[in-house]
């Protein structure tokens, strides 16, 4: 991965024509100081993607995809920041400059440059024998009774691995490669007792992994029930290597990622035949994790290429299972998951070629979103009684307290309030004690250390406002406490826009109502997400007081110092703009008292 150095990068960005970037890609009409066209990101009727040459950013409104021109090359084409900013580079003729590399690092490039090469010879050698062997009838009769054609077999590279122990071995061997790289790449096993190695795969269909620029870094092999494989597991595959992490990559990623594109969504299945399966069916939209649970790393991947995901799992008690545990990932990462649940005892494969791609379609119109899956597992698991609830919700609310998206966590946390008849307020109280982490109010006490040392001001209008969202995040957490604070005229010294106009909302709710109701202030805060979004982030960040008396204190003569600070300012102002006469005396009276 080639390192960009910033002023290069800041070239690149200013070179770099966003309107001409995504003409390539999609037509636009000027409209206004705009231009508009169909969002190549979901499925748009009406024209509802812009850019604006002005800011050099698109934006939709249909589905909310925006940024600049390297984001948009890393949706369009899935590539990674780097890459998208390599390709613009290339195509303003902008020489990155070659960061001198590390022998280190040239070597590992080289290695993996070498693994990829052995496999993809691997992999060669497979599909020959597939193709042509003819001791591949079984395995041949085996694909077809699983209804793949030939496309199908090309399409995924499909091959067949010799019933023998050394098959590969004498290919590559004729193909002049060394066998320590075979070894390194996982293809062949080194010998215990006697000098030597192995084939990996023996009378197994292979197989290849593809990353997702579609380098093959590793393989896996399913049995076909020759005799004597009874007792053998039914895939294996390759270990990890320096190209291959499991929890990295995704079967069928690298063959289906434009069509997920083009569909605005893809499924997420179990294994390499649902893959291959759907695809034969039509469904030309799926990726799989190989044998392990969704990692971030997946999810990571997956919202490169859209943000709407089916899981899709076996129809069974590990199927729902995976699916509970891959939920969280997917929300953390921003990922809007729905699950599909299959009639009892199908998996993808099997349904979809006993039923069919409309079957599948039709079905996927009563998918449960995420959050609707995991309340009505919990409430099949858990029972609807009291405590069964209590875990639903728990493990609801477990799901989406990482979504980093505002707007996003509060409607889910309203639809969950809704779904199981309670209030959101509490559901709120519930995440907070989730985020909540028990350390100090350190921020304060720093910024007090940083007043003494008389650190530059920058830093301390920093470090004050973080306070600030401390104290904010206290009251809305324990409003209790909040007219207490109301003699500490927050009003007078919040820096910040921001937290001033929600101490006012909050000034205003008490000044109504006599008192701060937490759902009632979320409630007027509808008209303004961007603030009531602020409220809850605040509340949410606040650590948890293990120490309420201590921290009130902390927090009073904080405010106490920010309050005398403010007013000796004004006093100060005043004094400098009525210059000396008859009522100074009294206003130094005052500055002096306010020491
Ligand atoms: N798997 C594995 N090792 C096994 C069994 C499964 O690595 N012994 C992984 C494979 O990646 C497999 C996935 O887990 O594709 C899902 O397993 P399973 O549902 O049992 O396999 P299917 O995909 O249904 O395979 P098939 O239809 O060929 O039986
Ligand atoms: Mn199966």
């Amino acid at each position: 991965m080639p390192y960009i150095p910033e002023d290069i990068l800041q070239t690149i960005r200013e070179t770099a024509d966003i309107r001409q970037i995504v003409q390539e890609f999609v037509p636009l009409k000027k409209r206004g100081k705009n231009w508009v066209g169909l969002c190549p990101f979901h499925s748009d009727k009406d024209p509802s993607f812009t850019v604006n040459e002005e800011k050099q950013i698109f934006y939709c409104f249909g589905c909310g995809e925006g940024g600049n021109v390297f984001k948009f090359l890393m949706k369009m084409q899935g590539l990674s920041f780097t890459e998208a900013v390599t390709q613009i580079a290339q195509r303003y003729g902008i020489t990155i400059p070659k960061r001198p590399i590390s022998q280190k690092e040239k070597q590992q490039k080289e290695i993996g440059q070498q693994l990829v090469e052995i496999n993809t010879a691997a992999s060669e050698y497979y599909a020959d024998l597939l193709r042509s062997s003819r001791s591949a009838q079984a395995a041949r009769d085996y694909l077809e009774g699983r209804g793949l054609d030939q496309d199908t077999i090309d399409g995924f590279n499909l091959g067949w691995a010799e019933d023998e122990w050394d098959g590969l071995i004498r290919y590559l061997e004729e193909k002049g490669y060394s066998l320590e790289l075979a070894e390194k790449a996982g293809l062949i096993i080194k010998r215990t007792n006697t000098s030597g190695w192995y084939d990996r795969f023996r009378g197994r269909i292979i197989f290849p992994i593809k990353d997702h620029r579609g380098d093959i870094v590793a393989f896996g092999g399913r049995t076909i029930g020759l005799p004597g494989q009874e007792e053998q597991p039914k895939y294996i595959n390759s270990p990890e290597s320096p190209i291959y992490h499991k929890g990295k990559v995704l079967f069928g990623l690298f063959q289906n990622k434009s069509s997920i594109r083009k569909a605005g969504q893809g499924f997420l299945v179990e294994g390499y035949m649902d893959v291959v399966s759907l695809w034969q069916f039509g469904v030309r939209e799926a990726v799989a994790t190989l044998g392990t649970a969704l990692t971030e790393d997946h999810a990571r991947r997956m919202k490169g290429v859209t943000k709407d995901w089916i899981l899709l799992f076996d129809a069974d008690e590990a199927g729902l299972k995976a699916a509970s545990r891959a939920l969280p990932i997917c929300y953390k990462l921003g990922i809007r998951p729905k699950v599909l649940v299959l009639p009892e005892g199908e998996d993808p494969d099997s349904f979809v070629r006993k039923q069919g791609q409309q079957a599948l379609y039709e079905r996927l119109e009563n998918a449960l979103s995420g959050i609707d899956f995991l309340i009505e597992t919990g409430k099949k698991h858990f029972g609807t009684d009291t405590e069964g609830k209590l875990k639903t919700i728990e493990s609801a609310l477990e799901a989406i307290a990482t979504i980093k998206d505002p707007v996003r966590k509060s409607l889910l946390v309203g639809h969950i309030a809704q779904k199981l008849g309670v209030r959101e307020e509490s559901l709120w109280q519930n995440l907070q004690e989730k985020s909540r982490r028990p350390i100090a109010l350190r921020t304060v006490s720093k910024d007090k250390e940083q007043k003494k040392t008389g650190n530059d001001s920058s830093t301390l209008i920093r470090i004050g406002n973080k306070a600030d969202e401390k104290i904010l995040g206290f009251l809305l957490s324990y409003p209790q406490y909040i007219e207490r604070f109301i003699e500490y005229t927050p009003e007078l010294w919040l820096e910040d826009n921001v937290l001033s106009e929600l101490w006012s909302a909050i000034m205003h709710l008490h000044s109504m109502t006599g008192n701060v109701n937490l759902s009632e202030l979320y409630k007027r805060l509808e008209h303004n997400p961007a603030l009531r979004s602020v409220a809850m982030r605040l509340t949410s960040a606040f650590p948890p007081c293990t120490d309420l008396e201590s921290m009130l204190r902390d927090l009073e003569i904080y405010c106490l110092n920010r309050k005398k600070k403010a007013l000796r300012l004004q006093i100060l102002q005043q004094l400098r703009e009525q210059g000396e006469d008859e009522d100074s005396n009294e206003l130094l009276r005052q500055l002096q008292s306010l020491r």
